[in-house]
């Protein structure tokens, strides 16, 4: 059984790739390298650099690895990239995502996991948000991956093939054993760059919005650690094989932080009192969104193993560090 995991040298992807190395599996990875990196992808593990979209490609690699399964991550991911380019995002998202599923159905390929958002729901009612609550996403981001969450529906109901579709809350953090971490060139993150403003590669960290109708009027988000989202995938995985229902579940702690709670939190690990500016709220943010992970828990048997957000930001800073002494080098 081998597992086609797109998007296998980007920050989620490759603890994808990590996890089902550990479990004795076989990923084949094929990323563009757009946002992704060469290095990133374990010595030993196959990888073709390609788009996900291109179908003679993906037909190849079916047939060529016998995949039974496909891990879709291969997508861009910035939320305000997508409001001045939502032509590109709902290429990339949502046409590449069609083309896949295409090539999956044409090879036979049996299960499908794909990598959603919390964005789905927009600026959702209230918190926590279970699945069964309106999608009404803001942003092409979120009605791009809204788009393929219908498609992978529709594509089962029709040919037959099992998904389990997972919304992502806030991931953060860096593989426990120091081996992966999120190392993206542009970082737009909160913990990733809070991490950075520690290390001083960036002269300070600003604050985006400060009149939110919150308890201390930053924003409040479900921080979810990198291998606890990783795993879900894997579990996900098994649920299938051993022929469990298409499924679709959030992926989150059920847990608030606020922006001044994480950024306390990095003074606190780093020993660091960075400079902090307080700025205008960023467009389309949401006051607050939480992840209801009741179904996840229950359905996939999923435990979290790193809600702890000390933990999170103290294996953000190791990664990151890393990087940075790693990218130094290279540049002498
Ligand atoms: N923030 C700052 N300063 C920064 C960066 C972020 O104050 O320099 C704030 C944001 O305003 C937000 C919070 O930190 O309130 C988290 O922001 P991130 O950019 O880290 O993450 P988002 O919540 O915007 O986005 C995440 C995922 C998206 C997904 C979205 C769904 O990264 O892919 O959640 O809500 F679409």
């Amino acid at each position: 059984m081998a597992i086609l995991v797109t998007g296998g040298a980007g920050y989620i992807g490759s603890h994808m790739v990590l996890e089902l190395l550990d479990a004795g599996e076989k990923p084949i990875v094929l990323d563009d390298l757009s946002t992704g990196f060469r290095w990133a992808v374990p010595e030993g593990v196959p990888f073709i650099q390609g788009t996900c979209g291109d179908q003679a490609l993906v037909r190849q690699i079916i047939r060529d690895y016998g995949v039974t399964d496909i891990i879709h991550f291969a997508a861009k991911i910035i939320v305000a990239d997508s409001v001045s380019e939502p032509l590109d995002y709902y290429d990339s998202n949502t046409s590449q995502t069609r083309n896949l599923i295409a090539c999956a159905i044409a090879g036979g390929v049996k299960n499908f996991i794909f990598s959603s958002t919390a964005a789905v729901y927009g600026e959702p009612k209230a918190n926590p948000v279970t699945e069964g609550e309106p999608l009404i996403p803001v942003s092409p981001y979120g009605r791009s991956k809204l788009m393929s969450e219908w498609m992978i529906e529709d594509a089962s109901r029709a040919h037959g093939l099992r998904y389990v579709i997972l919304r992502y809350f806030n991931v953060a953090g860096a593989d426990p054993k120091g081996r992966a971490g999120e190392s993206c060139t542009i970082a737009t993150h909160l913990v990733k760059l809070a991490a950075q403003a520690a290390l001083g590669i960036r002269p300070a960290l600003e604050i985006f919005g400060t009149d939110y109708p919150t308890s201390d009027g930053t924003c409040l988000r479900d921080y979810i650690q990198v291998t606890d989202l990783a795993r879900a995938h894997l579990m996900g995985l098994t649920h299938l094989r051993k022929g469990g229902d298409n499924l679709t579940c959030n992926c989150g702690y059920e847990r608030a932080y606020s922006v001044h709670e994480v950024i306390e939190t990095m003074k606190s690990v780093s020993g660091v009192n960075f400079p902090v500016r307080l700025s205008a709220r960023r467009p389309g943010d949401p006051a607050a969104i939480v992840a209801g992970n009741k179904r996840v828990r229950e359905k996939l048997g999923w435990l979290p193993l790193f809600d702890d957000l000390s933990k999170i930001t103290q294996q953000a800073l190791d990664w990151e560090r890393r990087l940075h002494n790693r990218n130094i080098n290279k540049a002498d």
